[in-house]
């Protein structure tokens, strides 16, 4: 992230624009002021990863099917802002998401992000089946997906939760052997809709599993958005004392009780450095109807700016990204930052430019088939 001096700043009192460059700096300072004011927070680390799942957690829940160019479009957008992994599908069985049942031909458009080095798509992945589509299509990087409670094991995965951990060591283990990166969530960490308090004994047991099973890291999932900080603190508490260092976890809060940012920020102060969000806001399981959107990434954006940590995002160009897709999916985004930044364009009836969406979808896949390589075409 460019730091842009503001005309009368101090060494301790800068101004935060999320440009890479000094020629967008420039644009971005003349078009809002240079806020937020940056105070640095000592006690956060100095930069943290962007784990941004719109394209996932936030189109799998959409009641209609956006077609493939869009979604392919929104990853690159997304990467166009700065950021370097983005989750872009999910090789779940296409019954039971229909909404993400075209993640071959998404990823095939994604040939161009592909090449980068840079850049992180993972993929979610919930068995073997799945694993070789996605190794198929090429995918470097995959997610698997667990639950700390019995009944969300059932109705997400359609097995309890010691069968879904036994079909999860396989793709782990396969993942692992051909090099690829492997992330596991772990599902309603902090409350579940049918059972009610969930066990810490429970969640540290299913994130211990999966770390031996060779995952890399865990994501905590409050997949119903109902943590509050002490109850972090006190996870991660508990998780460090059997060995999981933060280093090893991911915070992924949905929002639904306006907690996610909060929580996020308590994790980011006991030592987690990666977080999960959607652009936006958008996000939900199908399978937990009280999960609703994530922490939107610009709202975390605001807040690590202003505390002077690293996320090397764009956030003028990810809020054009929102208002973009907003438009598409038609509503507002719920993020404050994007209402305050995007202003009326935040606002407007998003019906208005459905006709513009479809013609955009046809210029997406045309910009990508002349993108890819002439055998992927
Ligand atoms: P199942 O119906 O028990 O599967 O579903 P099965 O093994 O009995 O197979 C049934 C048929 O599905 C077979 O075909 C399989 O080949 C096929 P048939 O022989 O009948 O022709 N099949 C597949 N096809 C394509 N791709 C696959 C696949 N798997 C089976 N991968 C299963 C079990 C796990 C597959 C199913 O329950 C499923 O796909 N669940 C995914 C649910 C999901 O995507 N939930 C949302 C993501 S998780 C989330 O949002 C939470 C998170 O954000 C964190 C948080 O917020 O907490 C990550
Ligand atoms: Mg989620």
């Amino acid at each position: 992230m460019t730091v842009a001096d503001a005309s009368d700043a101090t060494t301790t009192v800068t101004t935060a624009t999320t440009a890479t460059t000094a020629t967008t700096a420039t644009n971005v300072t003349k078009v809002r002021p240079a806020l937020p004011v940056v105070h640095r927070r000592a006690d956060l680390p100095a930069q943290v990863r962007i784990w941004e799942v719109g394209p996932r957690d936030g189109l799998q829940n959409e009641p209609s099917i956006i077609p493939a160019p869009l979604k392919a479009e929104l990853v690159t957008r997304l990467v166009g802002a700065g950021l370097t992994t983005v989750e872009a599908t999910s090789f779940v069985n296409p019954a039971w998401v229909p909404q993400l049942a075209d993640a071959e031909e998404v990823f095939s458009l994604l040939v161009p992000l592909r090449a980068r080095s840079d850049l992180h798509l993972p993929v979610l992945v919930p068995n073997l089946a799945g694993f070789e589509r996605a190794r198929s299509c090429g995918v470097r990087d995959v997610c698997v997906f667990a639950s700390a409670t019995e009944t969300f094991a059932r109705k997400n995965l359609n097995r309890s939760r010691a069968q879904v951990l036994e079909m999860l060591a396989p793709v782990v283990a396969e993942a692992k052997a051909e090099g690829m990166g492997v992330r596991a969530y772990v599902s309603m960490c902090f409350g579940d809709p049918w059972e009610g308090v969930v066990r810490e004994t429970d969640v540290v047991s299913v994130c211990e599993r999966l770390l031996e099973l060779g995952a890399d890291e865990v994501s905590l999932g409050d997949t119903i958005g109902v943590a509050t900080g002490g109850q972090v603190v006190d996870l991660l508490d508990a998780l460090a004392r059997v060995g999981v260092p933060p280093a090893r976890l991911a915070v992924h809060f949905h929002d639904t009780y306006g907690q996610a940012l909060a929580n996020t920020m308590t994790a980011l102060a006991c030592g987690v450095a990666t977080v999960d969000s959607s652009a936006g806001g958008i996000g939900g399981c199908p399978f937990a109807k009280s999960a609703t959107g994530n922490l939107a990434t610009e709202d975390l954006c605001w807040a690590l700016a202003g505390a002077g940590v690293e996320t090397g995002v764009d956030l003028d160009r990810l809020v054009e990204t929102s208002v973009w897709i907003a438009a598409r999916l038609g509503r507002p985004s719920p993020s404050k930052v994007v209402q305050a930044l995007a202003g009326p364009r935040g606002q407007e009836d998003p019906t208005a430019t459905r006709k513009e969406s479809e013609a955009d979808s046809e210029h997406a896949a045309q910009d990508a088939r002349r993108d890819m390589p002439e055998a992927e075409r």
